[in-house]
């Protein structure tokens, strides 16, 4: 399938800020290899993207909770022959709960989708890119890795999980010439507060909802020019110097109040 052709492989290109960051990439010229759970959505961003920038988008169809998901996109890039230079973890899910209230099943599907995937990807496609020594990984995590969050118990830990290993893994890669970005964006109008009760259009009056087109192109801007991490927007830079700095009684007064946990 493939010539010289440079393909970017990116998780949750189906819709919201990786449906963006994939139109960012066609612009650049890359091939997508575009994955999500989601075929006609799929199936949409590939007759967007091939009509608009004269590049071709190879579908994959995969469910990233299950645990040998990763292992099987490397298997479908190598079959394919599908030269993957750039690498981006953005698939995402979102709910609003109490641990011990949360769906067993969604508990498994949430640390596996934010942590084990993405970084059997990273460790996959890391190595071939390394071996070239060449290569560009993009991982999403939030502005909520700053603050342990009461109803998301879940979420936001697996995105200071995503941060801290990022960092890490960044120092490693630049060793193999290779590029890797932490993206942190903060509330951004997608359709992953779907399930949450999170007031989107509250969040929106008050201007701090930023959309998935100007997430993604920071990030993406960011991932080229080689920066650790990329935090969209004036007011998310200022809550993630502001946030370790409260003390963190008022912070879980404010979340418990805001979060729709049950009050004492
Ligand atoms: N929106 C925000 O405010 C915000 C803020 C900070 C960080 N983020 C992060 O940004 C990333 C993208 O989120 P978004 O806001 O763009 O939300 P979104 O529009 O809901 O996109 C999420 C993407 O992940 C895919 N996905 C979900 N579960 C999957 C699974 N089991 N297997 C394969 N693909 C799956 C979805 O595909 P399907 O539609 O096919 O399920 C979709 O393409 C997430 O990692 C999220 O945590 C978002």
């Amino acid at each position: 399938m493939n010539d010289a052709r440079k393909y970017a492989l990116v998780t949750g290109a189906s819709s919201g800020i990786g449906w963006h960051i994939s139109e960012e990439l066609a612009r650049r010229g890359y091939y997508i290899v575009a994955v999500s759970n989601q075929n006609d959505q799929l199936r949409n961003l590939k007759e967007t993207l091939e009509k608009t920038y004269s590049i071709s988008v190879v579908t994959v169809d995969k469910d990233l909770t299950q645990e040998d998901s990763a292992m099987q996109l490397l298997r479908f890039c190598q079959d394919n022959d599908l030269d993957i230079e750039v690498l981006v973890n953005d698939a995402g899910m979102f709910f609003f709960s109490e641990v011990t209230k949360a769906d067993y099943e969604t508990v498994k599907s949430i640390l596996t989708l934010h942590i084990l995937t993405p970084t059997l990807l990273c460790r996959l496609f890391g190595e071939q890119m390394a071996k070239k020594h060449r290569g560009y990984i993009l991982n999403l995590s939030s502005i909520t890795a700053m603050m342990p969050y009461p109803g998301i118990s879940l979420y936001a830990p697996t995105k200071a999980y995503m941060r801290h290993f990022t960092r890490a893994f960044r120092s490693e890669m630049m060793l193999d010439n290779v590029r890797v970005t932490c993206l942190m964006p903060g509330a951004t109008d997608t359709s992953l507060y779907s399930t949450g009760n999170i007031n989107v259009s509250f969040l929106k009056k008050l201007g701090l909802m930023k959309n998935p087109q100007t997430v993604a192109r920071a990030g993406i801007q960011a991932l080229f020019r080689g920066k650790a991490v990329c935090i969209p927007g004036f007011f998310n830079k200022i809550i993630v110097i502001i946030l370790p700095l409260i003390p963190r009684f008022i912070i879980e007064m404010i979340t418990r109040r805001t979060s729709g946990v049950r009050k004492k």
